[in-house]
């Protein structure tokens, strides 16, 4: 049983064949890059991602509960971490690929939450994201990859080959 639970913590959120070897060749020595698994609860998820924003006070279960969700959701979520040499989990990232109607049943990629832990930025590790992340784009054949983010973001993501198009406007409820 103990083994049974071991495998499931480890089952990977998409195919490990869309990590790109590039940037897991450029990583620091000892990080790896990997999808997200359904046992990384336990290994400071939440953790980093609330550098973002606010996460709330989300129980292991209901965590699983959404991974599941995303599993399911016909290969469109690709959520991967980098864990440092003591595997914590220490910056995530995540693309969607939505799927249109329009440019001929077109693949469009969005890169969404973005987060390095505090301690850890300015090693490289949000660019190895959206690289790697640009790479599960192309190899599930998205024509483009947008994102939103903030003015004092923009500098970031024009490092990594971003340019400014368009323009966000949001409804909350
Ligand atoms: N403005 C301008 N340049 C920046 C910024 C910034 N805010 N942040 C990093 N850079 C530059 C770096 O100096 C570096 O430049 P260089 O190549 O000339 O040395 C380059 O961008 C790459 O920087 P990294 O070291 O890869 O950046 P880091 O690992 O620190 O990650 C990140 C950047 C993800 C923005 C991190 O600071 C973070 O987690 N911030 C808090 C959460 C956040 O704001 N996430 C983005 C939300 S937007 C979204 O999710 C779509």
């Amino acid at each position: 049983m103990a083994a049974a639970n071991g495998d499931m913590a480890t089952e990977s959120l998409f195919s490990s064949s869309l990590i790109s070897p590039a940037v897991v060749q450029a990583l620091p020595e000892g990080y790896t890059i990997r999808p997200l698994q359904r046992g990384d609860y336990d290994l400071g998820f939440l953790d980093v991602l609330r550098v973002l924003t606010h996460v709330g006070d989300i129980p292991k279960q209901e965590f699983e509960q959404r991974w599941e969700e995303m599993k399911g959701g016909a290969g469109g979520y690709h959520v991967l971490v980098i864990l440092d040499g003591q595997h914590k989990i220490v910056g995530t990232g995540a693309l969607i690929v939505e799927r249109k109607f329009i440019h001929h049943l077109g693949l469009v990629g969005h890169i969404e939450d973005i987060a390095v832990a505090k301690d850890q930025q300015g090693k490289k590790l949000g660019l190895r994201i959206i690289q790697a992340l640009d790479f599960v784009a192309e190899n599930t054949g998205c024509y483009k990859t947008i994102l939103d983010c903030s003015e004092a973001n923009e500098g970031f993501y024009v490092k990594c080959g971003f340019k400014r198009a368009g323009l966000e406007m949001a409804h909350y409820y």
